[in-house]
């Protein structure tokens, strides 16, 4: 195991700023998630801890030890990518002895650690195919073997299931979060999907132009997003945004007859509001709006609405009946509003946002 630390990265191809100012510290045994849309440096920031590239200025440390100058090979880590980079005509089991040969390992033990991995990760039956007659998901699992034959410190995964049919992903989702328990050891992995970072991180970090935005616990981010951004990054359906203002003790939604009180100590007074689909309910004396779309998805119903010129999506049971046309009212559930400043998107101090 082993903790790393990044501390005031920054990296940049000529004037081209990718990654700045960054600080985290990922504890041993920990899974930490780089979370952010395409372009925002994940994938920089991971090849720098692997020492695949190196930052323009800062320090990367292993257990406290600066790792800058120590080469990718002497710094005992794994790294799983999207695309499996197996060698196609080599069979399982020479790409799983591939990292041991070149370390010259023993035939007998290198034989005895391929039947370990194979049997963690249930591919024995496949150890003489080659790699090229196998299906995607089984692709990944060998290349999950691979990083893990050596017992590395620590494992980098970039995207490795993005190539992946949905439920393969969810099926190797769990694998990975089962491996991580099983073996305890520390692993950073960087997705654009967040409910990967959602279901597999004990902490996430949220990441954007190459800044960390925000750094905590998947329960954390998602009840209390630091920025507009985060918020409308994590959770599914996204979070609805309207803009307002203040008022004295609550909000006040432009153009909508729509006040809400919320107890508040913010300087602001141009603020965006956020509320979570499934924190909007039908009220009757609320906000009139106009079904415009219905989804069911069997357990839920997503119920698209508009109110004046705004958008506003609901998440309802699945015993809902409402059908487009039909003319509704809408709540918010108290406590539930979240509010970001208009101009910077930060959070406001409406912790406790209740009226
Ligand atoms: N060698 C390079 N020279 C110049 N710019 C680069 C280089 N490598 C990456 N970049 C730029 O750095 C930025 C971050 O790239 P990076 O690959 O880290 O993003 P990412 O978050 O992994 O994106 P994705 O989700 O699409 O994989 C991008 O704007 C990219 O164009
Ligand atoms: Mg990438």
């Amino acid at each position: 195991m082993a903790a790393i630390s990044l501390d005031h990265i920054r990296k940049s191809y000529g004037a081209h700023v990718i990654v700045d100012n960054l600080c985290i510290d990922v504890q041993a045994g920990e899974f930490l998630t780089l979370l952010g849309p395409s372009g925002c440096g994940k994938s920089t920031i991971l090849r720098m801890i692997a020492g695949l590239d190196s930052p323009s200025a800062g320090g990367i440390l292993f257990d406290g030890r600066r790792m800058n100058d120590v080469l990718p090979a002497d710094r005992n880590i794994a790294m799983v990518f999207q695309s499996y980079a197996l060698y196609p005509h080599m069979t399982v089991r020479q790409n799983l002895e591939y990292p041991l040969r070149k370390r010259r390992v023993p035939a007998q033990q290198r034989a005895a650690m391929v039947d370990n991995v194979a049997g963690i990760l249930q591919i024995g039956p496949l150890l003489d195919r080659r790699s090229s007659q196998l299906s995607g998901g089984q692709q990944q699992r060998v290349a999950l073997g691979r990083a893990m034959i050596r017992s590395p410190d620590v494992f980098l995964f970039d995207e490795p299931l993005s190539n992946l049919d949905a439920t393969l992903r969810a099926h190797m989702r769990a694998e990975i979060i089962q491996l991580h328990q099983r073996l305890g050891k520390t692993m950073v992995y960087v997705t654009h999907d967040q409910i990967e970072a959602m279901t597999m991180s004990t902490r996430i970090a949220v990441l954007e132009g190459g800044k960390l935005l925000q750094l905590g616990p998947p329960a954390e981010v998602y009840a209390r997003p630091a920025t507009r951004f985060v918020a409308s990054f994590v959770g599914t359906p996204r979070m609805n945004f309207l803009p307002g203002a203040l008022v004295p003790g609550g909000f006040r939604a432009d153009g909508l007859a729509l006040e809400i009180a919320v107890a508040h100590a913010a300087d602001a007074v141009r603020v965006t509001a956020g509320v979570r689909p499934q924190d909007l309910l039908l009220a009757k004396d609320g906000l009139p709006a106009r079904v415009t779309l219905v989804e069911r998805t069997g357990q839920e119903t997503l119920v698209t609405t508009s109110a004046g010129a705004q958008t506003l999506v609901l998440r309802l049971d699945e015993s809902c009946k409402l059908r487009i046309g039909d003319e509704i009212a809408i709540g918010v559930r108290p406590g539930k509003l979240h509010l970001f400043d208009e101009a910077s998107g930060e959070r406001l101090g409406n912790d406790d946002c209740h009226p």
